[in-house]
């Protein structure tokens, strides 16, 4: 259905849902839309929408949503002017899409393309965030870069666990849309790659159906495709401390555009399903060192008792084993040591060469420096129970800037000042 051209102007101040509810309501748009009254969707879209003005950016700390659409691309333009406009154009595009609103320009004139997809008007905004990393590549001799990478942002080196798929891999900027509707998330990535065109293109590209993290403190802990509750003991957005300590760049970072910002490290997880699905139930525990079904470590009753790691069972062994998942991770085994944890599971059909199912993790996690997760994959992977499950097939790493304070900025503005 396409607002007709006979209604001018959807003005950048109007939601897409309060458009169509002011079109139909003019009899213009047919019956069936379902649509509620003006004053219903302001209210529905206030309340669904994340800010994106900030001094840090959205996506982060927010409360994970539900479905993710994550894209990496390569820049081909060669002219720095190029990439700061374009970085504008996304910016304001990314601020609109996330009230709800359409990406700014004429979607109304016949005689040229709709400046927006189209395909969100009359969806609510559902809680989009759209944030946005920049690659190791970036900061090679094209852009005048070299000066700005910060010491601690390298390409990660190779680590256990791992048989990488370069047509999975890196990228000069990423952009990760999370949403509570799939549709939403889409078009935001899409249509980001559709103003970028001619001066980015498309590397890969990921989708994720269900959250397998919490980061709010009100988030019931979603479950992984292995059955488990996953996120448990991930850092919460309301414990400011530890994410000053593991998450925010602060002053070390020696390069004021990364002040406040995160580094993002995306790696796609094949899980063997079929394999899992025939491992035995204590088996399956005892990889992650915790029960399926109530999440609680094998040492307690609940999902939130905390784990043990001393405990022995009557015969002197570890009851949460020495390679399970959680012991080998936990802050307690590694100096302190944590990240904040924000993947996705996906499926994307059959693998063709075995025909089982192409599903697993998409792991996103962000950290102050990417050491931290090197240091973890480096013990994980080598030791990890889970490693009989699993394989690393994808990866990348990107620094996520500080967020844009207001309309005054956008997302290049401190990489490219000066
Ligand atoms: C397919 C791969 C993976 C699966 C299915 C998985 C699943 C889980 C589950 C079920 C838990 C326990 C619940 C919780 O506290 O969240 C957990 C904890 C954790 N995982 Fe993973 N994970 C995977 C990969 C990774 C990777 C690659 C890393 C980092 C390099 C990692 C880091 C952690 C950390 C830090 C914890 C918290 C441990 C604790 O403090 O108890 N995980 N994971």
């Amino acid at each position: 259905m396409r607002p007709s051209s006979a209604r001018p102007i959807v003005s950048g101040a109007v939601s897409r849902r309060r458009l169509l509810g002011g079109v139909a309501g003019l009899g213009i748009l047919g019956a069936g839309a379902g649509l509620t009254s003006c004053a219903a969707n302001a209210t529905d879209t206030a309340e669904q929408v994340v800010p994106f003005y900030g001094s840090r950016q959205a996506g982060i700390t927010t409360d994970v949503q539900d479905r993710l659409a994550f894209a990496a691309f390569d820049v081909t333009a060669t002219r720095r002017e190029d990439l700061v406009d374009m970085l504008k154009t996304w910016t304001a595009a990314a601020e609109a899409m996330s009230r709800g609103v359409m990406v700014p320009g004429d979607s109304h004139a016949d005689g040229v393309p709709p400046a927006d997809t189209g395909e969100t008007v009359g969806l609510l905004p559902a809680r989009l965030t759209v944030t946005i990393g920049f690659g190791p590549t970036l900061f090679d001799g094209r852009f005048g870069l070299a000066p700005r990478r910060p010491t601690a942002f390298a390409a990660l080196p190779a680590l256990p666990g791992e048989t990488l798929d370069p047509a999975r891999c890196g990228g000069d900027i990423a952009v990760q849309a999370c949403s509570d509707d799939p549709q939403v998330a889409f078009h935001a990535v899409r249509n980001l790659a559709r103003l970028g065109r001619g001066t980015v293109v498309t590397r890969w590209t990921q989708l994720g159906f269900g959250r397998t993290s919490s980061t709010g403190t009100g988030q019931q802990t979603p479950r992984n495709l292995m059955g488990f509750k996953d996120g448990t003991r991930n850092i919460r957005s309301d414990d400011s401390a530890t994410l000053a300590k593991s998450v925010w760049v602060g002053a070390e970072a020696g390069q004021e555009w990364m002040r406040g910002g995160s580094y993002l490290v995306a790696r796609r997880i094949r899980m063997f399903v079929e394999t899992w699905d025939r491992d035995v139930l204590s088996d399956q525990e005892a990889v992650f060192g915790r029960a399926k079904y109530t999440g609680a470590p094998l040492t307690g009753k609940a999902e939130f008792d905390t784990p043990d790691f001393a405990a022995r069972t009557a015969d002197g062994e570890l009851t949460i084993p020495e390679n399970a998942h959680v012991r080998l991770a936990a802050f307690e085994a590694n100096d302190g040591l944590r990240i904040l944890r924000r993947g996705y599971s996906f499926t994307d059909g059959i693998d063709p060469r075995t025909g089982t199912l192409d599903a697993g993790l998409f792991f996103i996690s962000f950290q102050k420096d990417p050491a931290q997760f090197v240091t973890l994959q480096r013990k994980l992977g080598k030791h990890d129970a889970l490693n009989e499950y699993i394989r690393h097939v994808g990866s990348a790493l990107f620094a996520c800037p500080q967020g844009v304070p207001d309309a005054s900025g956008h997302w290049g503005r401190t990489l490219f000042a000066g």
